[in-house]
């Protein structure tokens, strides 16, 4: 089933390619003067050094188009003003009606991707910068399973490190059961910074933590068995966490740094024979093409540190190998704050350097600012500590179940309890996702929660309130339905946005800039209050109801599966 815009795409593309002779770009957009408009005429004339407003009329002479548009004219210096006819809105109303996609194609051509997100770190706490990376993690990749992509969640878990040899420690000074105790209580902050205290004010705890590192390195049994458990403990934290969040991490995800440690010393082989590797201060590391510091020197990437251990980038050297050669990947996606940019940059030149990222396989970092308090200072509780992501779901909660008790006292306790929770975690997602994901915001209650504006309860509430007109018209959808009149200019503006639905979550899922969804989902909310306000529905008589019905269902369906990409439910009454 082609969408409306590829239709006009299709049919601007082949009447272009008449008159120049060669394909054309019809550069076909949505336009405030017409509802689409096509500028490539006046690219074509300076081409063809002809006259722009001829050219358009000759393109517009060159094909039909009376089955698709009410009006095709030559607008300005060459524009093609497109106004869709009514006729044909409602009959791609009506495609979209019968198909549960919605109209939206899955992928000619499905890949296997890798995405890279969440990963917090073993025995410390997840920050809001974890709740970043995992909530648009998730929306990336419900995105990209709904388009029929093959979908490999990386969950690159902080598990190993020179930190391990402290921790290890404590955790032998506390006791196995005490520290398991308070690592799975979610008490991360308080296991690490104690065993950091101790490292920085105890010379013998010190020593213990650094022949411990030896030890865990070089596979000592018992060590490696007390470092399972710290994993063990903050996993099943992690998973808790992730399980109140409704995102769709599991166990199976977890791939931590500490998976490559066999691949490392291949790695620093495999770079060796590439004559990639360079001897630097001690260190073995590369210098991929591109980065110098601010004297203008080259930057290195460290494979092997001086001491002979391995450190962060060589991970993500082997990772990257590792998604590329076995995985067999063709997009990694990195789903990590942008302080890690030049990282990701450097791992990307050498694995290209190395022959191993190699189109039409690519790498993109997807990157994300910070979230700021409402002093716009980056994001701290009272106290000064960094927020606990945890807290900040339970006060979402908290926060939502008031609102709906106040607007809603009437509801029964667990079906109070179990809206509190969509609302409230879903606004907290929303106001991540509805930013652009590369700018810092800050985080604000009272906004997020907020029923009006471009918020997630606001959209909730308008797909609920939508179920209520079928509910109080005792209907129910007609998804048979394959005709549907379009007439009034409020219908016509919705069915327009509607039939974009496709388009949006094809560049959405190109760019992963979430906020070009939930600004088209706001809109449609709008769009859907115009009509809702200037055409009856169930005062309707027979065929206008009907159709006007299927405008509701469709808006509904698409709220409700526009949220659900996004990781945010859609209840059907509030
Ligand atoms: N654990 C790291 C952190 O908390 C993020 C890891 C991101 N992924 C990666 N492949 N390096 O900052």
């Amino acid at each position: 089933m082609a969408t409306l815009q590829q239709l006009l795409h299709d049919r601007l593309a082949a009447a272009f390619a008449s008159v120049a002779g060669e394909p054309v770009d019809p550069s076909l957009r949505r336009s405030q003067h017409a509802d689409f408009q096509a500028d490539a005429a006046l690219g074509l004339a300076r081409r063809l050094r002809g006259n722009p407003r001829q050219i358009a009329a000759d393109v517009v002479g060159r094909a039909r188009w009376d089955d698709l548009c009410a009006s095709v004219e030559v607008s300005g210096p060459g524009f093609i003003n497109l106004t869709l006819a009514d006729d044909a809105l409602g009959t791609l109303l009506g495609a979209a009606n019968a198909d549960d996609r919605l109209g939206v194609p899955l992928a000619a051509e499905p890949e296997t991707v890798v995405v890279d997100y969440s990963a917090p770190n073993v025995a410390k706490e997840m920050h809001v910068g974890h709740l970043r990376s995992t909530v648009i993690g998730d929306s990336v990749v419900r995105l990209l399973e709904w388009l029929g992509h093959r979908v490999i969640r990386a969950n690159h878990l902080g598990d190993w490190g020179t930190p391990f040899g402290m921790l290890i420690e404590h955790l032998l000074d506390l006791g196995g059961a005490e520290a398991a105790h308070e690592l799975s209580l979610g008490d991360l902050n308080t296991f690490y910074q104690a065993a950091r205290a101790k490292f920085d004010s105890d010379e013998d705890f010190k020593t213990r933590a650094r022949n411990r590192v030896v030890a865990l390195q070089g596979g000592d049994e018992q060590t490696v068995r007390l470092w399972r458990l710290l994993v063990q403990e903050s996993e099943k934290y992690f998973l808790s966490v992730y399980d109140r969040l409704d995102v769709r991490l599991t166990g199976a995800d977890f791939f931590g740094e500490s998976a490559y440690n066999d691949m490392l010393p291949q790695v620093l082989a495999e770079l060796d024979r590439l004559g990639l590797l360079r001897e630097s201060d001690g260190a073995q590391v590369v210098f991929p093409a591109g980065f110098t510091n601010r004297e203008g020197e080259p930057l290195p990437l460290i494979v092997r540190k001086r001491d002979g251990g391995f450190g962060y980038p060589a991970t993500d050297l082997a990772a990257i190998r590792h998604r590329l050669h076995t995985l067999h990947a063709t997009r990694l996606l990195y789903v990590v704050g942008l302080p890690q940019r030049q990282h990701f940059e450097m791992v990307y030149e050498v694995a290209r350097e190395a022959g191993w990222l190699r189109p039409p396989a690519r790498a993109e970092h997807v990157g994300f600012g910070s979230v700021l308090g409402p002093d716009g200072k980056v994001f701290r509780t009272r106290a000064g500590a960094t927020v606990k992501l945890i807290d900040l779901v339970d006060e979402a909660v908290a926060r939502a179940a008031a609102l709906i008790e106040e607007k809603n006292p009437d509801l029964d306790v667990v079906e109070r309890a179990e809206l509190a929770r969509t609302v409230g975690i879903g606004a907290v997602k929303y106001a991540d996702l509805s930013n652009d994901r590369t700018r810092d915001y800050v985080f604000d209650w009272d906004r997020m929660l907020s029923l009006e504006g471009n918020t997630a309860p606001y959209l909730q509430y308008a797909r609920a309130r939508i179920e209520s007109i079928f509910r109080r018209g005792a209907t129910t959808p007609d998804r048979s339905r394959r005709t549907v009149t379009v007439a009034a200019p409020a219908e016509h503006a919705l069915a327009l946005h509607l039939l974009a639905f496709p388009e949006i979550v094809a560049e959405t899922a190109e760019s992963l800039e979430l906020h070009q969804l939930t600004g088209y989902l706001f809109r449609l909310a709008t769009l859907f209050t115009s009509f809702y306000e200037q055409c009856p529905v169930l005062r309707a008589e027979d065929d206008v109801r009907a159709s006007r019905l299927v405008l509701c269902d469709l808006t509904a369906r698409t709220l409700a599966r526009g949220l659900d990409l996004l990781g945010i439910g859609a209840p059907r009454r509030m």
